[in-house]
């Protein structure tokens, strides 16, 4: 059985007040013992967040780090500096940073690689764009992210695949469930071939794009959905609540 996860990507939102959220949701969630709950707030909060979650069902991640332990990278963070204000899991290859930042396959191998000798968890996002799907190559696309982003050495506990097809993300258009299931199902066969059955059927896989209290029940009876990677909804935490007791 793989525990289910809700993870909120705040993106670059948020400000000292809101991490009223983190401790709402700590309140609100204080007797769950089922779900992971991950709040990825930007990395001026991390230190904070951190501190706030500490003892409560809610874990705290980054929304990126760099490759390299140190150095001159002027704006960067390494992920032992993540680790070191406390929080467990890290997101890499968001579609935001794959365009914006042009970041590679090859790109966010490396950072999931650096996340987890960190001892950090990988929350790795794939998914096509509206062009891959309307070509028919939304399959193809999910192969070669995966091939390309995932590194060797899962342990199966240590990554998390978000599935979050860029034109659901913001956009209000959730993918349909048959869209979703398509998916999933192919990610988790290619986790099984690379891995083997142990260590592919251990992978938790997220859906992202358009989560919202009222189609989060219906996306979770997918059977490959093991929870969620929410970008707006999870910035109020009477919004992500429900999202949080969808997956209970
Ligand atoms: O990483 C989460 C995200 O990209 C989805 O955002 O706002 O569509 O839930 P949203």
């Amino acid at each position: 059985m793989r525990r289910k996860m809700a993870a909120g990507n705040w993106k670059m939102n948020g400000s000292s007040a809101a991490l009223s959220v983190i401790s709402d949701l700590a309140a609100a969630h204080a007797d769950n013992t089922d779900t992971d709950i991950v709040i990825c707030p930007p990395a001026p909060l991390l230190f904070r967040a951190s501190e706030i979650a500490r003892s409560s069902a809610v874990t705290i991640g980054a929304q990126d780090c760099h490759s390299e332990t140190a150095g001159a990278f002027t704006g960067d963070i390494a992920a032992p500096m993540i680790a070191d204000a406390g929080a467990t899991h890290v997101i890499v290859g968001h579609s935001e940073r794959r365009d914006a930042y042009r970041e590679s396959n090859s790109d966010v191998r490396a950072k999931a690689k650096a996340a987890w000798e960190a001892g950090l968890v990988a929350i790795l996002c794939i998914g096509e764009s509206a062009e891959d799907r309307e070509a028919d190559n939304t399959l193809d696309i999910i192969a070669g992210q995966l091939s390309g982003s995932v590194p060797n050495g899962s342990t199966g506990d240590n990554l998390v695949v978000a599935y979050e097809p860029v034109w659901a993300i913001g956009t209000g258009a959730v993918a349909t469930t048959a869209q979703i299931d398509e998916v999933h199902d192919f990610i988790r066969a290619r986790l099984v071939q690379r891995f083997g059955a142990e260590v592919g059927n251990a992978i938790r896989l997220l859906y992202g794009g358009s989560v919202k209290p009222g189609n989060a029940v219906e996306i979770f009876q997918c059977d490959n959905v093991d929870g969620a990677l929410v970008g707006g909804a999870s910035l109020k935490a009477q919004d992500f609540t429900p999202i949080i007791e969808a997956l209970i």
